[in-house]
């Protein structure tokens, strides 16, 4: 398994192109089985969850091919099932669920298992494709689904949950009838995926509010389309210019997709100047701590979570930071406190208190953005940081030793 090795102390300075969004690419690239024809996808990210995901495309008999764009067609799909050994791999596999029994009225798929953030379970998932009239079975650990064909219904989703709301969205499309989805996710992927699917021939209103309304057609056929930016990329680089008192340009992002950090990044005494399409990250001084809780779009994003928590780790000041949306999504304090970070575990609070400085350690990456969170720590941390299990990495960030050795970082991988 490969380690990345990182010398700490250098601030950040230059420019970081933001690569297309892991997740706004897993649905728009599971919509393709909605349809016949050769759909092509624009701003696809090079990252280990994209190819997890043409892979398991691939195995339900739909031709994938190409990298960026991608070219998709589900014209010949023969097989319904998703098998556990990619499922257990990546939970967004469960996204082929809506758009299988929505298109050939049958699927069975792998019940994705918890991970290191939480249990993550899918019921609202097949809550909702229950109301829409599918007859649901738990066989094997596999998720069993039949229906003639979909009926509209309105869908009260009791949690917010992002691909709940897409899934069902897919779904709803080709159902016989209209759907109304209430408390449906507000997340910018969310809105990405409408477009792409209304551009396919699907009539939905309402993406990116909490009431999305679905009136299902009879097809969909392919298109050309493109997936917007990463904003929890772009965050994760604003923060490590941050934590490094660098100043670096994001191009390729979007900026108001990125509020809810900037405001906070804002309030601790970063300056980030927001273009159209691009963003200016300066720390001029030093870091103020600032309280930070998790919500569901647009509120703070769970997926900035453990990177801010890096940066409050050298903050001036103690910060609360609460974690509302996973209940287990604090691995990364364990090794953060390995690099001299002082933590404070309490339920679901984590209280940070500053220190002057990070020094380097090994630590362990445990999932995706606790990876991500190490490697921010470890370019303010003195001396020697090395991360292993960096596949946890690979999975959601892009050439990420490339783009920050690219601003004058010293990092480098140790293949192992
Ligand atoms: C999506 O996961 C993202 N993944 C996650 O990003 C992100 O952290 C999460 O949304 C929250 O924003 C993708 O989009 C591929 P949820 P998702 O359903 O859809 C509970 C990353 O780092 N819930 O919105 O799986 C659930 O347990 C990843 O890129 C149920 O109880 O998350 C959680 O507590 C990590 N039952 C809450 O809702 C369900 O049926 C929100 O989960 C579904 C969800």
């Amino acid at each position: 398994m490969d380690k990345i090795v990182i010398r700490g102390g250098t601030p950040l300075s230059g420019t970081v192109h933001v690569s297309g969004s892991k997740n706004a690419a897993l649905p728009i690239i599971t919509a393709a089985l909605l349809t016949d024809g050769w759909n092509t996808f624009h701003n696809i990210p090079d990252l280990v969850d994209i190819e997890s995901i043409k892979n398991l495309l691939r195995t339900l008999g739909v031709e994938v091919t190409g990298r960026d764009p991608v070219k998709i067609n589900a014209g010949n799909c023969s097989c319904h099932e998703a098998p556990y050994d990619i499922v257990r791999k990546m939970r967004a596999s469960i996204l082929v669920l809506g758009p299988l029994l929505a298109r050939w009225g049958r699927a069975r798929v792998s019940l994705p298992g918890g991970c290191a953030i939480g249990a993550r379970p899918v019921n609202l998932h097949l809550k909702a494709l229950q109301a829409l009239g599918a007859r649901i079975e738990l066989v094997d650990g596999y998720i069993d689904a039949r229906v003639e064909r979909l009926r509209g219904t309105t869908i009260f989703f009791d949690v917010s949950t992002v691909t709940g709301t897409e899934n069902i969205m897919m779904a709803a499309a080709l159902a016989d009838g209209t759907t109304v989805l209430e408390n449906a996710a507000r997340e910018p992927e969310i809105v990405n995926l409408a477009d792409v699917l209304n551009a396919m021939g699907a009539r939905i209103q309402g993406a990116g509010t909490n009431v999305i309304t679905i009136e299902g057609v009879r097809d969909l056929h392919a298109v050309e389309a493109s997936v917007i930016p990463d904003r929890i990329e772009a965050g994760t680089y604003m923060i490590a210019a941050a934590i490094t008192g660098g100043e670096v340009l994001l191009t390729g992002c979007n900026p108001p997709h990125l509020d809810a950090l900037v405001t906070k990044l804002n309030e601790t005494g970063i300056t980030v100047d927001t273009y159209p399409d691009s963003a200016r990250v300066r720390a001029d001084g030093a870091v103020g701590s600032v309280d930070v809780t998790t919500l569901p779009y647009p509120g703070f994003p769970t997926d900035y979570q453990a990177q801010m928590m890096a940066l409050m780790t050298i903050a001036r000041g103690t910060s609360v930071i609460s974690e509302t949306v996973f209940e287990n999504r604090f691995m990364h304090v364990n090794e953060l406190m390995r690099l001299g970070a002082d933590i404070v575990i309490e339920g679901n609070h984590a209280v940070v208190r500053g220190v002057p400085r990070l020094r380097g350690a090994p630590v362990m990456a445990t999932d995706l953005r606790a990876s991500a969170s190490l490697i921010i720590a470890g370019l303010a941390a003195e001396g020697e940081t090395i991360v292993s299990r960096v596949y946890h990495l690979d999975r959601g960030y892009e050439r990420i030793e490339e783009k920050l050795s690219a601003c004058g970082a010293d990092i480098r991988r140790v293949p192992s």
